[in-house]
C-alpha cells in the first residue's frame, strides 16, 4: 500500500487542500457566552491545523437569527455566531491561525432555530414513530421536549437571507469554503425540511421530494449569489436518516437529494447519517459500532455523483482512512473525535510515530473537553512546563490515572517509578476492554503502556507497594492511584457463582449460561452477554430512569434501545418470547442461596431466579488506606482517580494532570 496517497492534494472549486484529511464540524469548539470566540477557540483550531490535516471545518455556526441567550444558558451551551458583521474579525483570527499551518478553513452554517429538536419544525409533532424506536432521546433522558412551532414563510425568507449574509461574512473573514448543514434529521433546519419524517407541510416546501428540498436548494442558491461562482460551497447530508422507511433512506438520498443539491450548485458533498432525536448513534457513533462502519453507505452516494465526497464515522487510523480513499469510497476523510483526542494523528503518522498516537475510545462522555486528552481542557488549564526541580516520583497503581500521571511527570523531567500489584498494566479500564462491545477502552491502555516505555518510566509490575517498599525507594513524591474495589453485599459474598463486575470481565470465558446481573449499571455487560448467547436477567433497585444512568447519552441511547426493545429474543421452554436481557426494576434482594436469588419487586411480587453466575455490579470503594499510612513518611503524597473519589476515566485523567503538572 502506498501510504502517501492519502497525502496527495485535491482541489474543490479553487480550494487546494494539501491532503485528503479533514476535521469535521464539531460543536465542541470553545466559545464565549455571547457567541464570540476567544483564545481557547483559536487554540482549538490551531492545534488541529498544526496536526497536519488539509481541511479544518468549524462546528455548526449560527448563521442567524441571534440566539436566545437565556436558553443557551439554561442548556449550558455555547455557540459561535456569524449572524452579524461584528463576528468577522474573530473568524479572520481563526482563518489566519489555520492558514499558518498550511490547512484550509471552512465554516459550517446552521440556523439558530435548528429543527424540531430546538423548537422549530417544518410541521408540528407528533412525528411518526420510527420502526423499533421506543421514544426519542429528549423524552427518554431529559424528560423534556421543546414546544415545537411551525416554521413560517417569513422565517423561511429570513433564513435564505441570513445564510447568504453569513456565507459572505465567512468569505470576507478569509475562510476558504462554507458548508451548509443539511444532515442529522431533527437537529437541523434543512434536514428536517428534507425529511418526510418531520415535514408534512402542504405548501411549496412540503409534499414531494422537490418541495421538501426547495428550502435547501433556495438557501444554496442565495449563498452562491452572495459568495460568487469561485468559492466552494459544501453541503452536509445524511446518506440515511436511520429511522426506517419513513425517514430519508439511502435510496432517497441517491435518487432525490444528491441530484437536487448538485443542481443547486454545491461543490462537494459531506456525507454523514442519523437523526439526533431518533438515531443519534449514527452521529455520535458509540464504541459499540465497528470503526468506519458507515462508509459503505457513503460509497453508494459517491457512486451516484461526480462531486467530491467526504466520508466520516469512527475512523481512527490513517491506514483505514487511506483504505477508504484508495478503495474509492470517498475523496476526503474526516476524523472528528480522533482529532479531538489526538490532533497530531496525521503528523505522528508521517513522522513514523504511529505507535504514539492516542486513539479515541468512542466513550462519548463529552468531547469538549475530551476525557482522555487533557490538552483541550478549558477551565483552569495547566500548561505542560519543565519541572522547576526534578524529583523522584513514585506512582502506585498502573491504571489509567497512574499511567497518565507517570507520563506527565516524566515528560516534565521527573524520575518516575511506577509500581503495579498485578502482572499487567491497565487496572479497571483494561478489564472494561474485555467485552467485545467495549474493546475500544483498550486503546487508552495501549497508548499509555507504550508511553511508559517511551518516557522511560521504571515500571515494576507484580509489585505490591506498602509502607516498607515505599520507604525503601525514598521518593520525594508519591502519587497514589490504587483504584477501587467493588462491594459485594453480605448476603452474596463468598457464595458459589458470585462474581463482581470486574472479576466477571476478567473471567468472561468461565461465565455460565444463566446469568443474573445485580445493578442496572451493568447494562452493557448484560447486552454483551446476551449477544454472546447467554440468558441474562438484569435487575436493580431503581426504575427505568436509572437504566444505564451514568453512561454518556449516545451510549445510553443505544443500550436503552437494546434493553427496551426485543433485540436478542430468548425463548423459554414454554415457548414464551422474552427480551434478552430481561430487565427487572424496583427489585429488593431477599436472599442468595443455592445458585438462586430471591427477589421482591415494589408490588410485593416475589421471584426466585436461578443462575450459574450472579454478577454484582454495584458501588466501588476507594483503595485509599496507604494514603494515611504514608503521611509524615514522604514529603508529598497525592491521591489520583478512584482512590481519591470513585468516578470515571475523565476524572482520573484530569486529576492525574492537575497533580502531575504541578509537582
Ligand atoms: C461533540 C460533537 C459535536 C458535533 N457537532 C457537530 C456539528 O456541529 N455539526 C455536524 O454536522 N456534526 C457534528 N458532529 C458530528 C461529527 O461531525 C462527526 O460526523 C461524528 O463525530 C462522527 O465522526 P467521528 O467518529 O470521526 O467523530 C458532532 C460530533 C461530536 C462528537
Amino acid at each position: 500500500m502506498n501510504k502517501m496517497l492519502l497525502f496527495t492534494p485535491i482541489e474543490i472549486n479553487g480550494m487546494k487542500l494539501k491532503n485528503r484529511l479533514g476535521l469535521p464540524p464539531l460543536l465542541n469548539m470553545p466559545a464565549n457566552k455571547d457567541c464570540t470566540i476567544n483564545d481557547e477557540t483559536i487554540r482549538w483550531f490551531e492545534d488541529r491545523a498544526k496536526g497536519g490535516v488539509g481541511l479544518v471545518m468549524s462546528g455548526a455556526v449560527v448563521a442567524g437569527p441571534e440566539p436566545d441567550f437565556a436558553m443557551l444558558e439554561m442548556l449550558q451551551m455555547t455557540r459561535v455566531g456569524l449572524y452579524d458583521d461584528k463576528f468577522i474579525e474573530g473568524f479572520a483570527r481563526i482563518a489566519d491561525a489555520v492558514h499558518a499551518h498550511g490547512a484550509k478553513f471552512g465554516v459550517q452554517l446552521e440556523s439558530q432555530t435548528g429543527g424540531p429538536m430546538s423548537g422549530k419544525g417544518p410541521s408540528l409533532p407528533p412525528y411518526p414513530d420510527a420502526e423499533n424506536a421506543t421514544d426519542d432521546f429528549l423524552k427518554i433522558f431529559l424528560n423534556f421536549e421543546f414546544p415545537v412551532t411551525e416554521v413560517t414563510i417569513d422565517e423561511i425568507e429570513a433564513a435564505k437571507q441570513f445564510f447568504a449574509d453569513a456565507s459572505l461574512r465567512a468569505k470576507k473573514a478569509g475562510a476558504d469554503c462554507v458548508e451548509l448543514h443539511c444532515a442529522h434529521g431533527g437537529a437541523t433546519f434543512n434536514c428536517s425540511f428534507i425529511s418526510p419524517y418531520y415535514n408534512r407541510r402542504t405548501d411549496r416546501y412540503g409534499g414531494s421530494w422537490e418541495n421538501r428540498l426547495r428550502l435547501s436548494t433556495e438557501i444554496i442558491q442565495g449563498m452562491r449569489k452572495a459568495v460568487g461562482e469561485n468559492f466552494p460551497i459544501l453541503a452536509r447530508i445524511d446518506s440515511d436518516q436511520l429511522v426506517g422507511k419513513r425517514g430519508i433512506t439511502l435510496q432517497d438520498t441517491i435518487k432525490h437529494v444528491v441530484p437536487a443539491l448538485e443542481k443547486a450548485g454545491v461543490d462537494c458533498l459531506d456525507v454523514t447519517q442519523g437523526d439526533i432525536l431518533r438515531s443519534m448513534q449514527g452521529i455520535l457513533i458509540p464504541m459499540y459500532y465497528p470503526r468506519g462502519c458507515f462508509m459503505e453507505m457513503t460509497a453508494q452516494v459517491k457512486k451516484a455523483t461526480k462531486l467530491p465526497v467526504i466520508g466520516v464515522g469512527r475512523i481512527l487510523e490513517i491506514e483505514m482512512a487511506n483504505r477508504f480513499w484508495e478503495g474509492g469510497k470517498a475523496d476526503i476523510i474526516y476524523m472528528g473525535r480522533q482529532l479531538t483526542t489526538d490532533p497530531e494523528t496525521p503528523k505522528k503518522f508521517l513522522e513514523g510515530k504511529a505507535d504514539e498516537i492516542r486513539h479515541c475510545i468512542g466513550c462519548n462522555m463529552s468531547c469538549g473537553p475530551c476525557p482522555i486528552n487533557y490538552e483541550i481542557h478549558r477551565e483552569g488549564y495547566i500548561p505542560l512546563t519543565p519541572a522547576e526541580k526534578p524529583k523522584k516520583v513514585l506512582v502506585i497503581g498502573g491504571g489509567v490515572g497512574g499511567m497518565e500521571a507517570a507520563r506527565i511527570a516524566s515528560l516534565r523531567g521527573h524520575k518516575v517509578t511506577l509500581m503495579e500489584k498485578s502482572a499487567k498494566l491497565g487496572g479497571l479500564v483494561a478489564s472494561l476492554a474485555k467485552t467485545p462491545m467495549t474493546t475500544e477502552f483498550g486503546n487508552l491502555i495501549k497508548y499509555l503502556s507504550i508511553q511508559m516505555e517511551k518516557r522511560n518510566v521504571d515500571v515494576r509490575t507484580g509489585q505490591k507497594a506498602g509502607v516498607t517498599e515505599v520507604e525503601a525507594l525514598k521518593p520525594d513524591v508519591v502519587l497514589l492511584s490504587a483504584g477501587s474495589t467493588m462491594q459485594i453485599p453480605a448476603e452474596a459474598k463468598g457464595k458459589p457463582g458470585v462474581m463482581d463486575h470486574i472479576e466477571a470481565l476478567n473471567r468472561m470465558d468461565e461465565i455460565g449460561q444463566k446469568v443474573v446481573i445485580w445493578g442496572l449499571v451493568g447494562a452493557d455487560l448484560a447486552v454483551s452477554l446476551a449477544k454472546a448467547g447467554k440468558d441474562v436477567v438484569l435487575m436493580g433497585r431503581g426504575g427505568i430512569e436509572t437504566l444505564a444512568k451514568y453512561y454518556p447519552q449516545s451510549r445510553r441511547f443505544y443500550i436503552f434501545r437494546q434493553l427496551t426493545d426485543i433485540n436478542v429474543p430468548r425463548v423459554t421452554p414454554e415457548g414464551q418470547r422474552l427480551s434478552n436481557p430481561e430487565v427487572l426494576y424496583h427489585i429488593t434482594v431477599e436472599g442468595v442461596a443455592n445458585n438462586q436469588i430471591q427477589t421482591v419487586n415494589k408490588d410485593g411480587v416475589k421471584r426466585t431466579i436461578p443462575y450459574d453466575n450472579l454478577i454484582v455490579s454495584r458501588e466501588r470503594k476507594p483503595n485509599n488506606e496507604l494514603y494515611e499510612k504514608l503521611q509524615g513518611k514522604v514529603a508529598e503524597v497525592y491521591k489520583i482517580g478512584d482512590c481519591a473519589a470513585v468516578s470515571e476515566i475523565q476524572e482520573a485523567i484530569l486529576m492525574a494532570n492537575e497533580v502531575a503538572r504541578k509537582i
